[in-house]
């Protein structure tokens, strides 16, 4: 359980450097990330290095006995790169270049871009690959943030063509996985393929789903190049990139194939309440606390994005920039946050920033200090947990700590479903993160840990899967649910589509019938007022948003009917079937009973209230603003806070088995 600090040397006068390492050690922080943006600093000119600056950063920040992670500057390439290549731009779904300066200002694709990067890394990695203070490597930043891939290049089509011949061979197959006789869409050749944007009408799904591909796996391969150089001169060290929350324009688990030892993510719980789908209510209910299920959703998909090794490589500390309204979080929320992702098995929790800036873009972004070098509100918290840390019980077993307990229930979180819902939404409200996101907070409100897994996963340990949507059905997972002794749940538009986006000949949920002898016949959006009503486990609820019409075969029972006939839940054995999305109660009861048939215990939380297990160790983090009797044993022994746990406090006991 390390603490970190992301920092900025190049944009501080070198005088400062000292007293801020200094200052960083003091509060107990043990590594710092720098690097990421700093291109313009490191080439000020084409092929004219200067690395002393940087020398000297590192030299000062190890002299405090501080550990870097090191960036690589990809992220922002500096204004001669542009002069020289303006093709390297990115262009977006509109067809619209977009300019220098800001950041992301490349296209993933382009050729010219990667040998650059490849030779900027390979300066870098030389140089500082083996320094000991450098323990890790971050590539690039945020890939594919505000928007940059997929990009819409001429590089990209070219490429794109070239993926396209390697996976279909001839185009005759492309045009028949495609359909593309289809309003005359049919190739004579791969070169005649173009993107699937702008085009006046929706452009075939096929096309944009192999697009889609196409570009995770650009993002996958552009950290791949970078990453090959790194674990060439950087032996030993750990080789990361920082990801984001609720972020699916690749495919994470297909990234982390191409070189990843750990899975970082940046993690800004109130600005995401903002942006994500929650009604005003919600907005307003968690606006200084962010929801209670953000951060832990991403830990527990960010483990398994890193088989195992999560970090936070952004931790909020105080009001960001960039959200509709950013308001400074409630008191002890830096500290929850923190401890918070531990529980969920981060090695590092690493803060951003060390100082506000006063200029440029993120002026009004906080950080640790404030512009005039004093602790924040947010920063005399980390100051807390580093003192909190230091004086960790020690009856707490760090080696059984050091293991991650895989929970009890897996649940599926699949890349392509989002894509597949969002090239054919079909219905205005069908979101496919919400739903898992609405699953997943269900189980976390009864106090069951979750992992978040792709479909491929080995799942044998499990007692329980779920599966709010997963439109395309491997038939290895068929295989798993056969040989296994798991309960499984699997959520509306389930076996909808093939891997080349068409309807399966069996009609939904395809493969999946063979454990579950049903067949979708029709399926229908629903607009916000057509609410079915259905009961289940005499819970009432009401369907919402999508209604797959389900016809069941022989063998199977249907446990919940809507009030129009239309089955709602269908079971057949360990497997079950919710034919739409649900209403929060009703969810409930149908994920309760399925928990409850697992043999996995049921608890009633207070609103706010989650618990989390790591090791011998139980958590429970209070985002309510009532004090909580946490459900500890009788004589358990807390290692932090107490059976009262207050507002935004946090309380940690040891569990036995
Ligand atoms: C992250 C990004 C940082 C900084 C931060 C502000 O997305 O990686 O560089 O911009 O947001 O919240």
């Amino acid at each position: 359980m390390h603490l970190g600090v992301c920092y900025y040397p190049e944009q501080w006068p070198q005088h400062q450097w000292e007293s801020d390492a200094r200052r960083m050690a003091e509060l107990g922080i043990s590594r710092v990330r720098i690097g990421e943006f700093a291109w313009s600093r490191m080439e000020p000119e084409a092929g004219r290095y200067e690395w002393a600056w940087l020398d000297r950063a590192i030299e000062v920040l190890a002299t405090h006995g501080l550990k870097v992670i090191l960036g690589t500057p990809t992220a922002t390439p500096p204004r001669w790169l542009v002069d020289l290549h303006p093709e390297i731009l990115p262009v977006n779904k509109d067809g619209i270049t977009l300019n220098f300066g800001s950041r992301r200002h490349y296209d993933i694709s382009s050729e010219i871009y990667r040998e650059h990067c490849a030779r900027i890394v390979t300066q870098m990695v030389r140089r500082y690959g083996t320094h000991p203070a450098v323990i890790a490597w971050q590539t690039d930043n945020e890939l594919a943030c505000h928007d940059t891939a997929p990009s819409y290049t001429e590089a990209a089509r070219r490429r794109f063509g070239g993926w396209l011949a390697a996976r279909y061979g001839e185009v005759e197959r492309l045009n028949a996985a495609w359909g593309n006789v289809f309003w005359s869409m049919e190739y004579r050749s791969f070169a005649e393929i173009g993107l699937p944007n702008r085009t006046p009408t929706d452009a075939n799904p096929s096309h944009w789903l192999d697009f889609r591909r196409f570009m995770s796996s650009e993002v996958a391969s552009f950290h791949g190049l970078q990453g090959e150089l790194i674990r060439e001169h950087a032996p030993g060290r750990d080789l990361l990139h920082n990801f984001m929350g609720f972020f699916t324009s690749f495919d994470h688990y297909e990234f982390a194939e191409s070189g990843l030892d750990v899975a970082a993510w940046d993690s800004y719980p109130l600005p995401r309440t903002e942006v994500l789908w929650f009604d005003d209510a919600d907005k307003h209910r968690w606006a200084r606390t962010g929801h209670p299920d953000i951060p832990a959703f991403n830990h527990d998909l960010y483990r398994g994005v890193g088989k195992g090794r999560m970090w936070v490589m952004e931790q909020q500390v105080g009001p960001v920039n960039w959200a509709p309204y950013n308001p400074v979080p409630k008191a002890g929320m830096a500290r929850l946050w923190t401890w918070e992702a531990f529980a969920h098995g981060a090695e590092l929790v690493s803060y951003f920033r060390w100082r506000q800036a006063p200029f440029a873009q993120e002026q009004m972004h906080s950080g640790i200090n404030a512009p005039d070098d004093k602790l924040t509100a947010g920063g005399h918290e980390i100051a807390q947990v580093a003192r909190e840390l230091a004086s960790f019980d020690p009856t707490f077993d760090p080696a059984a700590t050091a293991q991650v307990t895989q929970a009890r229930v897996a649940m599926l979180f699949d890349y392509p479903a989002d894509w597949i819902v969002q090239i054919q939404r079909h219905g205005a409200d069908f979101d496919y993160q919400r739903l898992v996101f609405e699953w997943y907070s269900c189980l976390r409100e009864m106090g069951v840990d979750v992992d978040l897994l792709p479909a491929t996963a080995d799942l044998s340990g499990y007692r329980l899967v779920v599966a709010p949507s997963l439109p395309v059905v491997p038939d290895a997972l068929v295989a798993q649910i056969q040989a296994g002794q798991a309960h499984w749940l699997f959520g509306p538009r389930t076996g909808s589509k093939t891997a080349d986006f068409t309807i399966p000949a069996t009609l939904p949920p395809g493969p999946l019938q063979a454990v579950l002898n049903v067949r979708v016949s029709q399926s229908e959006s629903l607009r916000p007022s057509l609410r079915p009503a259905a009961t289940f486990d005499g819970v009432r609820g009401e369907g919402r948003s999508w209604r797959d019409h389900v016809e069941p075969g022989p063998g199977v029972d249907v446990t919940a009917v809507f009030d129009d006939g239309v089955p709602a839940v269908v079971q057949a054995g360990r497997v079950r079937m919710t034919t739409a999305c649900f209403d929060p109660a009703l969810q409930r009861a149908v994920l309760e009973r399925c928990v409850r048939d697992a043999g996995i215990e049921v608890l009633t939380l207070p609103e706010g209230g989650r618990l989390r297990r790591l090791g011998n160790l139980r958590f429970a983090l209070n985002y309510g603003d009532t004090a909580w009797r946490v459900p500890a044993p009788e004589g358990a022994r807390f290692v932090l806070g107490g059976r009262e746990t207050g507002p935004s406090d946090v309380a940690a006991w040891i569990e036995m088995h």
